[in-house]
């Protein structure tokens, strides 16, 4: 027993080593199949005798089986952010503080300042404690398992000085080859890529199975120490001994003798980050000297000893090759500049978004043009502006016709956009309101995805939503990468939707301005959908929350026969077109309108509108001479009650209410 304990022992101490060479230092001593082998090796004594676990088991790098529900937990030290600058004239005015404060020119460490999510996280005895992000500076989520996994974060660490109990603050990224990996095969799954690598970090961290956030390959540099007693005097020194004990600090910090050498840093790595395999988004600036630090203190939510120098989005020019037109799934038209392929900030731009005709206009853009093209936050770049006009070129007429369809565009009052109006035929719409159909909140078809729904439409197989459910598995099998088990999925996962409810139906159908809850409460108060579809506009609008615009919409959907016809259709398929009536419980409030106000104790408030609705009841929000009830519970809102008596509506309590619904 005492081999087995002291073989696991070992293996960890050595895993752990071989984690720090490979993802610490960057100099692996073993291959990655020998260190696999010891990782199974360690997996496998562990899991039979798991009494002789270490603490700092690298095993917890791969995550568990154990959904995440991230506790608020309060910091022990606040998470503060730093003053921002934009300017040199501004940084020098925070030099020039920092000197009439201390009545001495400091020395400065200048630090590149990480692109990514911020993270606290603790430790004891040498021990990996707890990980939690920065939330509103106060308290953050508890995300300790998962920020486990980021194999460059020491488990346990060794060395000299190391206090009892520590916490040590520091930015989570992910590599701009991890991101690129990352968003293409999300693309290949038909999920939206994420926008930039900060969103990527954030979004991984937040995960609810830690397993998932160890294949996102995320890295951290640590960059700040907080304790009692932090055994050095300067911000340089406890950096370095921050990597002494393990973790991984940026080797590009360097200390500054005066502010000139600061400025010749911020100017190298205003050109130099483009170089680099992460984002950074500016310089922090930090006093060296603790006992300095201290002189100058904080404000309510920055030290006064540091500030961040943010650089400007990174611009580049190029020449504008053509400009093309995308429909998307509403109808609207944006312009995309194709470029000629240049770097920036890390990937190269071949195509730019031109937003809508008036920002062509705005810019009298030509083919030919010499443009500044800057990346913002969202995945494609814009065009900002112009460096020099192609002088033959003669201005960009923006396009009459829909490029997908050939219907003539349409540009609504008040609208910056160009619209198709074609919504039935033109072929993205119609791909748009499939996707819509198919997804989670609607008929829930997971097995289909935007880019099998273009297969679909583009092989001919499927024209709107009811065609989904004449599909057969031999109509799909001869598709491009389709495999038996999947084309099985799909049939099998549409005709599962057959028992999806109406309320859902009804929204999956994208009608417009029916979103979930609109749906729910048509659903609710038609019942049926040829009640909904004979409705006129008073019925309409005598629904809690529905208004001239869905009801108008509402309308207009039902008078066209094409619509008609596909619910016609779909009802044939076998969808749900009606509310399941063993909901309900009674009619004891059939045909009554009533509105609740205040606490209860029998129900909460969402219970009794359910139990209202569950008994033929309606439930309204706003008091007017229709209403028939007001259920009043304790605390009840005083203008609800003042209106009431006014109106003459009958107030109960919530017993009298519990004796009316029997
Ligand atoms: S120091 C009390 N150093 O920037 C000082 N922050 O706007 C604490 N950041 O929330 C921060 N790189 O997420 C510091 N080298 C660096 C940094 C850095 C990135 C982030 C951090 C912080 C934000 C402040």
């Amino acid at each position: 027993m005492e081999q087995i304990e002291e073989r696991i022992l070992k293996l960890s101490a050595e895993i752990n080593r071989h984690n720090y060479n490979y993802y610490v230092l960057s100099n692996p001593e073993i291959s990655d199949f020998e260190f696999d082998k010891l990782l199974s090796e360690l997996i496998k004594l562990e899991s039979d005798y798991p009494q002789y676990k270490q603490p700092d088991s690298p095993t917890q790098r791969v995550g568990n089986d154990i959904s995440n529900i991230f506790t608020t937990v309060a910091h022990e030290y606040q998470m503060l952010s730093l003053g921002n600058t934009y300017s040199e004239p501004d940084l020098v005015d925070f030099h020039n503080r920092v000197v009439k404060e201390l009545e001495a020119e400091p020395e400065y460490v200048c630090e590149l300042k990480f692109d990514g999510a911020s993270i606290s996280v603790s430790y004891e005895n040498g021990i990996f404690k707890r990980a939690v992000t920065r939330g509103d500076g106060s308290k953050g989520d508890d995300v300790t398992a998962n920020i486990k996994t980021i194999r460059s974060i020491p488990l346990s660490i060794k060395g000299e000085n190391i206090p009892e109990k520590f916490e040590i603050r520091g930015e989570i990224i992910m590599p701009h080859r991890v991101f690129d990996q990352l968003n293409e095969l999300r693309i290949s799954a038909g999920e939206s890529p994420f926008a930039n690598p900060r969103n990527a970090t954030s979004g991984s961290i937040k995960m609810i199975d830690s397993r998932e956030v160890a294949k996102r390959n995320l890295d951290c540099y640590f960059y700040y120490m907080m304790g009692k007693s932090i055994p050095a005097s300067t911000h340089f020194d406890s950096l370095k001994m921050l990597a002494d004990w393990g973790f991984k600090t940026s080797a590009d910090s360097r200390i500054c003798k005066n502010i000139d050498q600061v400025m010749d840093y911020i100017h190298y790595w205003d050109k130099e980050r483009k170089n680099l395999p992460y984002d950074i988004d500016g310089i922090v600036i930090k006093v060296n000297s603790f006992a300095q630090q201290d002189m100058l203190g904080f404000t309510a939510k920055t030290p006064k000893w540091a500030i961040s120098y943010k650089f400007k989005a990174e611009q580049v020019s190029t020449k504008l090759i053509s400009i093309d037109y995308q429909v998307g799934r509403t109808g609207a038209v944006t312009p995309v500049a194709n470029l000629e392929p240049v770097q920036l900030a890390g990937t190269v731009v071949k195509r730019a978004t031109l937003h809508n005709a008036d920002q062509i206009a705005l810019l009298d853009l030509r083919i030919g043009d010499i443009v500044y093209v800057e990346k913002g936050g969202e995945i494609i770049p814009k065009i900002v502006g112009i460096e020099t006009h192609e002088p033959l070129s003669s201005p960009t007429v923006f396009i009459s016709h829909c490029p997908e369809c050939g219907t003539e565009l349409i540009k609504p009052e008040g609208e910056a956009r160009h619209f198709c109006p074609n919504s039935d035929n033109c072929p993205p719409q119609i791909k748009g309101k499939i996707e819509h159909f198919i997804s989670r909140k609607a008929m829930n078809i997971d097995s289909l995805g935007e880019e099998t729904v273009s297969q679909f439409y583009d092989a001919g197989l499927i024209r709107n939503v009811s065609d989904l459910y004449t599909l057969t598995k031999e109509q799909i099998l001869p598709l491009d990468r389709m495999a038996d088990k999947s084309a099985e999925n799909i049939i099998k996962s549409i005709e599962n939707s057959k028992s999806v409810g109406f309320d859902k139906v009804l929204f999956a159908l994208g009608i417009r301005f029916v979103g979930e809850t609109v749906a729910k409460k048509l659903a609710y108060a038609f019942k049926n959908i040829e009640k909904l579809a004979a409705a006129t506009k008073e019925e309409l609008t005598s629904v809690d929350e529905i208004g001239d615009r869905i009801a108008d919409s509402i309308i207009e959907y039902f008078a066209k026969s094409e619509n008609i016809r596909i619910v016609a259709d779909l009802m044939n398929a076998g969808l749900q077109f009606e509310i399941q009536e063993e909901e309900k419980l009674s009619e004891n409030l059939a045909g009554l309108s009533i509105i609740i106000s205040g606490t209860f104790k029998n129900f909460s408030r969402e219970e009794i509108k359910d139990i209202i609705e569950k008994h033929g009841g309606k439930n309204v929000s706003s008091i007017s001479k229709n209403t028939d009830y007001l259920v009043a519970g304790e605390n009840i809102g005083p203008s609800k009650l003042e209106k009431a008596v006014k109106l003459k509506i009958k107030i109960i309590s919530e017993e009298e209410f519990m004796e009316l619904i029997g």
